[in-house]
């Protein structure tokens, strides 16, 4: 059972919207396990990294975890990394003293120190330059930072939790990724399963949105037939949970009647690799070998070749993979054959 939480009573303009964990829709174990993950995180004042692909809900996971630890009553401050540009990082994050740019007639408060006795989320870390890791580092690491153009360090009591998109792994063998904040932001990390490796959440997923759409359109939608939570079921979602939610949306507006059917889901064409089709895959080779091939190159394609969550999706070991990889000679999309 996830923690109880108490609403957090609004003090600050920085306030996550009570999203808490009793909010989030989960069915699967792999789900479950995430959120008693988080759960324990928030209890903890660790610094949290949510790896996961978009949409898969590190958003709400972040705020969930504010509102779930001690620091409830504080602000969330949310920056959003792949936003801003080097030049500005520095000022947004650690403020500005008057006059330090010529535009600059009064102070400016950074995120940083707004996020006092609270929570700072940075989303999107991964797309941080190098320049702007530097910068952060020191903040970090001893919770202390200078406004720009300003003289004395300031402090402050920040709880950090970072979120990422991206293969971080891979970032940081490049050196595109910076070892020693990685390991900073890394006391607890947490992965955020993609909505294909947790389909039995759908329909409850669906239920949900529904009723959302129906108290915010005014639509009176009671379900959805077995074609189409099949047909949603057999879809890839590279998009994840946002991507569901969207084609709800849309199939509670456009449906006649009180059910969605399988003809008002519209789903991304060519994403539809949840089922394999087997006129497609099987066309000339008929082995199973063929088909084992295909399947496992369909999967590296859909995490982008994380060989972790393939070997996961898979349900192999990842020695079994490398060595299927080696086996069928399977070559990453940029050409170079995996080692
Ligand atoms: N477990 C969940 N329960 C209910 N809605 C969810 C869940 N996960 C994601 N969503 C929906 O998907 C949207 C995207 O989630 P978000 O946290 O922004 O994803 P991410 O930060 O990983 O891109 C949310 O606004 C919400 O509508
Ligand atoms: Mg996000």
């Amino acid at each position: 059972m996830l923690p109880a939480m108490e609403q957090p009573t609004i003090t600050s303009a920085y306030r996550s919207v009570g999203i808490t964990f009793d909010s989030l829709v989960f069915k699967s174990a792999v789900m479950r396990e995430c959120l008693r993950l988080a759960a324990s995180a928030a209890a903890r004042d660790v610094a949290v990294l949510l790896l996961g692909e978009t949409g898969t809900g590190k958003n709400l996971i972040a705020q969930s975890i504010h509102n779930a630890s001690p620091r409830a009553r504080g602000p969330f401050v949310s920056v959003n990394c792949s936003a801003i540009p080097d030049t500005l990082l520095e000022a947004e994050l650690f403020g500005a003293e008057k006059g330090a740019y010529t535009s600059s007639d009064r102070l400016r408060k950074g995120k940083f120190e707004l996020a006092d006795k609270g929570t700072l989320f940075l989303d999107e870390i991964g797309d941080m330059s190098h320049v702007s890791q530097a910068k952060i580092l020191r903040a970090f690491e001893y919770k202390e930072f200078e406004r720009v153009g300003g003289e004395s360090t300031l402090h402050a009591d920040v709880r950090i939790i970072a979120a990422t998109n991206r293969p971080l792994e891979e970032l940081l063998q490049s050196g595109k990724f910076r070892t020693d904040l990685f390991y900073r932001l890394n006391e607890f990390t947490i992965h955020v399963p993609p909505l294909r490796a947790r389909k039995e959440e759908i329909k409850a997923l669906c239920d949900r949105f529904i009723a959302e759409c129906n108290e915010r359109f005014g639509t009176k939608i009671k379900n959805l037939d077995a074609e189409a939570l099949s047909k949603l079921e057999g879809h890839n979602w590279p998009g994840n949970v946002r991507e569901l939610r969207a084609v709800i949306k849309r199939a509670c507006v456009s449906a006649q009647g009180e059910t969605i059917r399988a003809i008002d889901l519209l789903l991304t064409a060519g994403a539809d690799t949840g089922k394999l089709s087997p006129g497609a895959t099987l066309a000339g080779d008929l082995s199973l070998a063929a088909l084992e091939k295909k399947h496992i190159e369909q999967v590296l394609a859909q995490t982008q070749w994380n060989k972790k969550e393939s070997s996961n999706l898979l349900g192999i070991s990842r020695p079994t993979l490398d060595r299927k990889i080696q086996d069928y000679g399977l070559i990453r999309p940029n050409g170079a054959r995996d080692e």
